[in-house]
């Protein structure tokens, strides 16, 4: 691998500097490219290529703004940013221009998990190393990525279900009266909408009462959300809960319940379990609208550097690490709305 390819070289150049400078703390960082002189750019910075599923939700603004926080000119790092508006095939010419650029890290947020397996083995051949954050990729071939973090949604799914007997329950509701329930899906194919989706059907197949009426994509948009909302509401007069793929469709359907005349919420109609737990959500819970948030961490930014600097320094990585999460209901939210970062 090129980070292999390049230690011997870096090393030695390191040794050569300090030995000529005659000091023992050389702050520069270390460059990727034994070809470097050390007076071009590449040899005073680690060059990143992040190709970011787009701008579709607060989350995702989240997850940018960490990034870019984290990897700053003054912290030794040239990055670049490609926002591939929710479209994959924006996200393969990304990486094909990164390749080409000769940056020293992708990072690649999928936006959907099948079709990685020609661009990403051109990435391997160039020598570079490809950090998958957020969703993942479909592949048999785990030797085209270096590492991957992020969030369990299988998990996120089964944790909807816990999230949604206690709602229940907290409700009065007995076992025995049908639930109807609609989800609002995320993305189709993307890890964050397979593993929500499955996680939640798995689990909610031990409640015999739960009655899934339908399921249709928002895109995790507040937009589509609220358009897939009304057009439920339009079709399923007898809706008692909505499973949202994320906070931002959420933010749509509660929209589209409270023009259609009906309320949710803690004490409304229609309950909402809602996915990523952003700041607008706590605050969407503290007035009333949404009953359960299942979190999902948009933090990777130091969680990449992390990655980066331990194969800078030639040392092995975790091929897959999850992100802890918890669940948040709205009974809480007013007292813990100030300590969240996001
Ligand atoms: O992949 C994470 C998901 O993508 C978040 O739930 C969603 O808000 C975002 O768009």
């Amino acid at each position: 691998m090129r980070i292999f390819k390049k230690t011997a070289a870096v090393i030695l150049a390191i040794m050569m500097f300090m030995s000529l400078a005659g000091c023992g703390n050389n702050k520069a960082p270390v460059s990727n490219d034994s070809s470097d002189t050390g007076t071009d750019e590449k040899s005073k910075s680690i060059y990143v290529g992040f190709v970011q599923v787009g701008a579709e939700s607060d989350w995702r603004m989240a997850n940018t703004k960490s990034m870019q926080e984290t990897f700053t000119e003054a912290k030794g790092y040239k990055f670049e940013m490609v926002d591939a508006q929710q479209k994959t095939d924006k996200q393969i010419t990304a990486i094909r221009d990164f390749i080409q650029k000769d940056v020293d890290y992708i990072v690649l947020a999928p936006n959907t998990e099948a079709g990685w397996d020609t661009v990403l083995g051109e990435a391997k051949a160039a020598g570079i190393p490809v950090i998958i954050v957020d969703r993942m990729i479909q592949t048999n071939d785990n030797s085209l990525f270096t590492a991957w973090v992020g969030s369990n949604f299988k998990q996120e799914g089964y944790d909807a279900v816990t999230a949604l007997e206690n709602v229940l329950k907290s409700k009065g509701i007995p076992d025995t009266q049908e639930i109807n329930i609609v989800t609002l899906q995320g993305t189709m194919g993307s890890s964050a909408q397979i593993g929500r989706t499955d996680g939640f059907a798995e689990k909610m197949a031990a409640h015999k009462n739960w009655k899934m009426l339908d399921k249709q994509s928002g895109d995790f948009t507040q937009e589509k959300g609220q358009e897939v909302m009304e057009s439920f509401l339009k079709s399923y007069p007898d809706i008692d809960v909505v499973i949202s793929e994320n906070d931002n469709m959420s933010f749509g359907a509660v929209k589209a319940i409270k023009a259609a005349g009906k309320t949710c919420g803690p004490k409304g109609d229609i309950t909402i379990v809602s996915f990523d737990a952003v700041h607008a959500a706590f605050e969407a819970m503290i007035a009333g609208d949404i009953d359960v948030d299942v979190e999902c961490n948009p933090l990777h930014g130091p969680r990449v550097e992390k990655l980066i600097k331990a194969l800078e320094a030639g040392e092995s990585v975790d091929k897959i690490a999850y992100v802890d999460e918890d669940v948040f209901y709205a009974k809480d939210a007013a007292s813990i709305i100030g300590k969240r970062a996001y």
